[in-house]
């Protein structure tokens, strides 16, 4: 579903990625670990098309985006479309209702009529359990339901591709346990999700496959039970050490 090659994107002289290649099965739910500043939001940024890597090149579903000698090719905004992305603020627009919130990019970007995106945003907050909460506003909401509300947004324009920026971060146990039921039925559903968190035990429970990026580089991959317990490269080993310590 995701494949990456030689991902490279620079800040000056800063290294944000660094040649970092893999490939992601559809389906897959995918966790990204690694000390801060090691690339992990530079690489969810690029996947969706926020921001455009040096070289390299990026095919998701049927979309490339290829950047070589200076020149880019295919679709950025395309890319946008086909990946969703839950920020870790959330970034629910104030002034709208949960409901609106949600209806609002299917309306404007995939041309539903309105009954067509109200019965969308039904069905969707009904699957993150937010019925009962579409005329709230925002503010009204905790941050567990806020979080859930964003997740709706961004299933509403039907993306091949979930990313989600640290979600546990604001979450106590109880919701992060709603948070994981969420993304594992999205994932029976056929979801291919990428998740970047700091939360060891959350993504052993999530994970069928543990990336870790380090200095902007992929040094590590593999199955949960393996990078947590037998991580076989020196540098995993060692941001394991200081993290769980
Ligand atoms: N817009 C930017 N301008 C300049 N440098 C940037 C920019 N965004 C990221 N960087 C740099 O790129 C590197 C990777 O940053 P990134 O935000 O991807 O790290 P991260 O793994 O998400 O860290 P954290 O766990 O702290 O969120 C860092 O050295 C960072 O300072
Ligand atoms: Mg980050």
């Amino acid at each position: 579903m995701i494949t990456a090659e030689r991902l490279t994107k620079n800040y000056g002289k800063v290294r944000g990625l660094d040649q970092v290649s893999f490939s992601i099965p559809p389906a897959q739910v995918t966790v990204l670990i690694g000390p801060s500043g090691g690339g992990k939001s530079t690489l969810l940024r690029c996947l969706n098309g926020l921001e455009l890597f040096d070289e390299g090149s990026l095919r998701i579903g049927e979309y490339e985006v290829t950047v070589g000698q200076g020149r880019s090719q295919g679709g950025l905004a395309r890319l946008r479309r086909e990946v969703g992305m839950v920020f870790q603020s959330f970034n629910l627009f104030p002034h709208l209702t949960v409901e609106a919130n949600v209806e609002l990019a299917p309306r404007i970007a995939r041309g539903l009529t309105e009954a067509e995106s109200t019965a969308l945003a039904h069905d969707l907050l009904g699957k993150v359990g937010l019925s009962e909460r579409r005329d709230h506003y925002p503010h009204q909401l905790s941050g567990g339901q806020q979080q859930r509300a964003a997740i709706a947004r961004a299933l509403a324009m039907a993306p091949q591709v979930m990313l989600y920026d640290e979600p546990t971060s604001a979450l106590d146990s109880a919701l992060t346990g709603e948070l994981l039921q969420i993304m594992r039925r999205l994932a029976e559903d056929g979801m291919t999700q990428v998740v970047v968190t700091h939360d060891i035990s959350f993504a052993r429970e999530l994970a069928d496959e543990v990336l870790v990026l380090i200095e902007g580089r992929v040094v590590e991959s593999g199955p949960p039970e393996e990078i947590f317990t037998a991580p076989r490269d020196q540098r995993t080993r060692e941001f394991l050490r200081r993290y769980l310590s």
